[in-house]
């Protein structure tokens, strides 16, 4: 080797060096950037296979003046090597990892992360106001009794004066059990049990729920609740039951709720009343939920008739009062805004949607 091509050799020498090093470093950050098995192997072929930097090194030794073929092949098969072994030491730590998690059923997670949110739910609306109400009343010394859902057919009519002819006692309204039992058509057969139970003078509610042959639809369910209420006393009048009245409505509904009064005919009561209250989902102007009549039949009451106290077994001669059945299920709609009656019993507990919505654009209603 004379002195030129000694010069030569020093300067390959350092390139090679250079590139060495340099491919060694790659090397590494494809190492340290893999995170599975399959992503090394593919990191090391990009290194060491014949298209890759070192591949192509070797491929060059043919083309050297000999005497510098060995050091030059030995020094890329000394880095290959170093970087082969790179490789397979850190696709045996990888693998033992995940034989261990595997092993171990240890998960890598975040355990400070908030878990799954469960939903929390809420009382069902005809219970928000029956407890409502139940609260209002019992502010004036009103107690909360129950009384049976499958009633006797004297309970349930006779007692109340609803005589035999009464189209409440219709097949079309009642579900008749066997023995004559039937499933209460509404709350008053409470009215008499109280009577009979506690005597005058009385002040009871008694919410609950009550079953009627019908056809379904907006307004009308074959399940329902209503709260009876029941007043006797001596010298109770007219004036004291539209005063109690209006302050359940004004309570529950946190403001002057507008209100009319009617006759109605009621057989349990004399003279009875048909409370109206403006319909609260369509502000008066008419929807199917108040029959477009723009007012809801919610507080049906009057005096209770002397028969009825007879048969409770007080002195209709010394006691008067009086008696209504708030429709609980007509309220709650009216103050949460339901238009549907269907929904509250149907368990879908997603947030109210107006039934056209659900049904895509099937029904349609003008209002
Ligand atoms: N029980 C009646 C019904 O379901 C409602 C009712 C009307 C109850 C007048 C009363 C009352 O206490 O006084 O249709």
């Amino acid at each position: 080797m004379d002195a030129s091509q000694r010069r030569g050799w020093f300067c390959m020498q350092a390139q090679l060096q250079q590139d060495l090093e340099q491919i060694s470093r790659e090397a590494a950050q494809l190492i340290a950037s893999a995170r599975t098995v399959d992503e090394l192997r593919a990191g090391e072929s990009r290194i060491t296979g014949k298209e890759g930097p070192l591949g192509k090194l070797l491929g060059q030794i043919g083309k050297l003046p000999k005497e510098e073929r060995g050091p030059f092949g030995a020094a890329v098969n000394a880095a290959k090597k170093k970087i082969v072994e790179q490789f397979a030491a850190a696709r045996a730590a990888l693998e033992q990892a995940g034989d261990q998690q595997a092993a171990t059923g240890v998960q890598t997670f975040d355990s400070t992360l908030p878990g799954p949110v469960v939903p929390r739910g809420s009382v069902h609306p005809v219970t928000a106001v029956q407890w409502e109400v139940e609260e209002i009343l019992s502010r004036l010394g009103f107690v909360v009794v129950g009384g049976p859902e499958m009633e006797t057919e004297y309970y349930n009519f006779e007692a109340l004066n609803i005589p035999a002819m009464h189209p409440a006692r219709d097949m079309q309204d009642t579900f008749w059990l066997a023995n004559n039992w039937l499933l209460r058509t509404h709350t008053s057969p409470c009215q008499v049990r109280a009577m009979e139970r506690l005597g005058a003078p009385l002040r009871i509610i008694a919410p609950g729920r009550v079953f009627r042959y019908e056809t379904e639809d907006a307004s009308h369910g074959n399940t329902f609740h209503q709260l009876e209420g029941l007043m006797i006393d001596r010298n109770i009048s007219i004036a004291n039951l539209i005063a109690v009245m209006k302050l359940i409505l004004s309570e529950v509904f946190h403001r002057e709720v507008k209100v009319r009064l009617r006759p109605g005919y009621f057989p349990f009561v004399e003279p009875g009343f048909e409370l109206d209250m403006q319909c609260n989902i369509c502000g008066g102007v008419g929807c199917p939920t108040c029959k477009r009549s723009g007012w809801v039949e919610i507080l049906p009451c009057g005096m209770v008739h002397p028969n009825v106290l007879r048969f409770g077994g007080i002195d209709p001669q010394a006691y008067t009062g009086f008696a209504f059945g708030m429709g609980l299920t007509r309220l709650a709609m009216m103050k949460y805004g339901i238009r549907d009656i269907r929904v509250l019993n149907s368990g879908d507990l997603r947030p109210i949607v107006r039934p056209e919505k659900r049904l895509g654009a099937a029904i349609v209603e003008k209002e």
